[in-house]
């Protein structure tokens, strides 16, 4: 255990040490947040107190709660003096032995968890920005301090992924990772394309669900999959990938003609989440829609499901799949992580090491690919003139952007304004000449608006 939470080594006999640990007793836990995730993790702690002492050994009591308001009534009910609104009452208190945060967001989670971890106190978090921004710092903190910092709620809800390539997956050289790991927006994307619900209707029924972020924007512009995807990243490929080098595109402008032009094309759209290894020792790291095709198991992957798709030299393609977000699999995380805690909280060698980033510092950072390096196929939607020649226009920049067209499909033609869309998917081509050429695409007379351009991922 860590000795900062008051073991002593006492003695040596024979080749052992004998440690006598100060937490003969219960082990206190102090839980920040009291939310969709607090909640559940309380619950959990409360209902289940004789089976978490079955199956660890210890018993677990829930010791405080930090919330922001102590006036409004709480789900579940807790003991009387359990709630605190003062972030001291579980930082500064040497009979907190494991501190559980679930509040989000970077400040000030970021530097209750330094704290915690400064004082000894081991660590169970939930928090994904914390975890991109100050991860691997944290993680030298709490190896210093020879306690545990756990997080496998960060990235993937209940799916156990952190833990997997921390440990089980460890021996691999990891060529790439492709995932869907919001669960708000697949949500929102699977209500588009199956049932056509409008964009804010799923969105409302994701937060009532208690999928969404506080921000539902870091949900729905990617942003909460670059930090859970630089978690993943930074773990698979042993070095930072700072989330604001991952680009990142969201969902907000894909549109219901989208979703069924895609289908008769044989793909579903999915906001996926990839980093991949480049030949060059570089990473490239994105997330952003993609027409995927709907024979491929990340196309299959519905509603608030997550999946995350791992290949390695060893391992081969391993795909995991389960619930990305919501209170009982989030929870089923955290509890994960912190009956690990009470299982080897008394082990005389401390927890087991981190996989600290190589490159000598917490710092050290891939490099990490821009985004016009990119080579892909690609959908675009455009509004074009229904007229003779347009077309010919339109491949004639694509050609002299060595851009190759793969299908062209005119669709809902407009008699009123004489308008169709016109649907075009390329083969792979770069990133750069794609874009460039569309600007010369939308300054044709004949083109009245380039509506879509998606990535496809084959
Ligand atoms: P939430 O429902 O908004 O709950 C946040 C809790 O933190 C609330 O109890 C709030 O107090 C408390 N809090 C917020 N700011 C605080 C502050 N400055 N001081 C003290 N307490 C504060 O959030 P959530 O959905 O449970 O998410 C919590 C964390 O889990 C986030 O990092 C999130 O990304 C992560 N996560 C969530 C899910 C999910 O499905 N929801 C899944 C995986 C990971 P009040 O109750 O007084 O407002
Ligand atoms: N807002 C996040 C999501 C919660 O929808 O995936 C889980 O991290």
């Amino acid at each position: 255990m860590g000795m900062g939470n008051g073991a002593i080594r006492i003695g040596r006999q024979g080749q052992d040490w004998t440690v006598k640990s100060a937490l003969d007793g219960e082990i206190n836990i102090g839980l920040m947040g009291l939310g969709t995730v607090g909640g559940g993790v309380a619950a959990a702690l409360l209902d289940n107190a004789e089976a978490i002492r079955r199956k660890t050994g210890r018993a677990a009591r829930l010791r405080r709660v930090l919330v922001r308001d102590a006036g409004r009534t709480r789900q579940p009910a807790l003991p009387p003096g359990t709630l605190t609104v003062n972030p001291e009452d579980i930082l500064s208190d040497p009979q907190v032995h494991v501190v559980v945060e679930t509040i989000g967001g970077d400040a000030p989670a970021g530097e209750y968890l330094e704290r915690a971890l400064a004082a000894g106190k081991h660590v169970v978090t939930a928090n994904k920005e914390v975890m991109s921004r100050r991860g691997p710092a944290l993680m030298a903190l709490a190896q210093e301090r020879q306690v545990n910092l756990l997080f496998e709620a960060s990235a993937g809800g209940g799916i156990p992924i952190v833990g997997c390539l921390m440990s089980q997956l460890l021996a691999n050289d990891i060529h790439s990772i492709r995932s869907i790991i919001n669960g708000t927006t697949n949500y929102i994307l699977t209500r588009m394309a199956r049932s056509q619900t409008a964009f804010g209707d799923a969105l409302a029924e994701a937060q009532e669900r208690g999928y969404a972020e506080a921000d539902p924007t870091n949900d729905i512009e990617g942003i909460d999959a670059a930090y859970k995807l630089s978690v993943l990243g930074s773990l698979a490929f042993h070095r930072r990938i700072p989330h604001q080098a991952i680009f990142t595109e969201g969902i907000s402008r894909l549109a219901p003609e989208d979703f069924r032009y895609a289908a008769e094309l044989g793909y579903a759209i999915k906001s996926l989440a990839i980093a991949a290894a480049a030949p060059d020792g570089g990473i490239q790291a994105r997330v952003h829609p993609a027409l995927v095709p709907e024979d491929h198991l990340l196309a299959k992957v519905d509603g608030v499901y997550n999946a995350v798709e791992v290949t390695g030299n060893l391992c081969g393609q391993i795909i995991l799949h389960g619930q990305g977000a919501g209170r009982d699999a989030t929870t089923s995380a955290v509890m994960g992580d912190l009956l690990n805690i009470l299982r080897t909280i008394d082990n005389a060698d401390g927890p087991p090491p981190l996989p600290l980033p190589d490159g000598g510092s917490p710092d050290a950072a891939h490099q990490v690919h821009p985004i016009d390096q990119l080579s892909s196929a690609y959908y675009m939607r455009l509004t074009c003139a229904d007229q003779a020649g347009v077309l010919a226009q339109i491949a004639r920049i694509l050609g002299d952007g060595n851009i190759s067209i793969a299908t062209v499909i005119q669709k809902d033609t407009d008699p009123g304004s004489g308008t169709a869309q016109l649907v075009i998917t390329t083969y792979p081509a770069r990133e750069m000449d794609v874009q460039t050429a569309l600007q010369s695409v939308a300054r044709l007379g004949v083109v009245a608006s380039v509506n879509n351009l998606i990535r496809i991922e084959e």
